[in-house]
């Protein structure tokens, strides 16, 4: 059974900000996803050189913007000399690698909810959590529901946890593991998302059982988002903004009218 206490987020988040349909973490990403009646969106983040939380899912800024080189050696503001957005299309040059600063104040501005996956190598698991946590409680107040952090990394969640407890966490995972209740229960979070090729029906329902949202990424398929969303998956991620859309979960006759992140049955 889906319950408004252990999801009261939307349903359909697009991946990366704006999915396939603009620059991945940029904010003409998340605009996009406004624009396309999206009600939430997940994004990367990670410390720059100075300690600012920005948006970049890669350990290097070679893919996604001009430049070359580590995240960790960028401070924001030089982050913020580099394109973000020439690679993806010359329509979006001049687009700047967002603070997450910027990012919540875009999504606060449109109403967008967002998972936050917050990413860092081990030596900085620690201090990326506890930064990320208390800055998205800054940044965020008490507007309703709370924004979700995930990670794949325990010590992330951990010091997230130990840092803002109030703020809902979620683990990442590829596949589930044997002993996920352990370290679902260890770490205090709400869901587990795994890579959606791993989970299974009963997966799904032995969660459940536990009290223990399930987040699958990242569907691009309409026919599979379908099939976890029978099973019971509480949201899942897309890059496929045009196929498994905002009104997705309706048009299936899988959420009751109101709105995707209405509880349902
Ligand atoms: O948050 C789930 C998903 O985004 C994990 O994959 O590599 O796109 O961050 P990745
Ligand atoms: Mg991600």
């Amino acid at each position: 059974m889906l319950t408004r206490t252990r999801w009261p987020y939307p349903r359909i988040l697009a991946h990366r900000g704006g999915g396939s349909v603009a620059p991945e973490n940029t904010l003409v990403g998340i605009r996009a996803a406004a624009g396309m009646g999206f009600a939430g969106v997940e994004i990367d983040v990670q410390l720059a050189a100075c300690g600012t939380p920005i948006l970049m899912h890669d350990a290097t800024v070679d893919r996604t913007t001009d430049g070359y080189g580590d995240v960790a050696d960028f401070s924001a503001d030089e982050m913020r000399r580099l394109d973000a957005g020439v690679w993806f299309g010359n329509e979006y040059a001049g687009e700047h690698v967002p603070t997450l600063e910027a990012a919540v104040a875009l999504c606060r501005a449109t109403g967008l909810w967002m998972n936050v996956e917050i990413k860092a190598d081990d030596a900085v698991a620690e201090e990326t959590g506890d930064v990320v946590a208390r800055e998205m409680a800054r940044l965020w107040g008490d507007a309703s529901p709370a924004p979700l952090l995930s990670s794949f990394s325990e010590e992330v969640l951990a010091a997230a946890l130990e840092a803002v407890p109030t703020l809902p966490r979620a683990l990442l995972v590829e596949a589930p593991p044997g002993d996920w209740r352990e370290r679902i229960a260890r770490l205090k979070c709400r869901a587990i998302c795994a890579d959606y090729r791993h989970l299974t029906a009963a997966f799904v329902a032995e969660a459940h059982a536990s009290g223990v949202a399930v987040g699958a990424y990242t569907v691009n398929d309409p026919g599979k988002a379908v099939t976890l969303f029978e099973w019971g998956v509480e949201a899942v991620i897309t890059d496929e903004l045009r196929d498994i859309r905002a009104d997705f979960l309706a048009t299936f006759g899988l959420a009751p009218p109101g709105g995707d992140d209405a509880a349902s049955e």
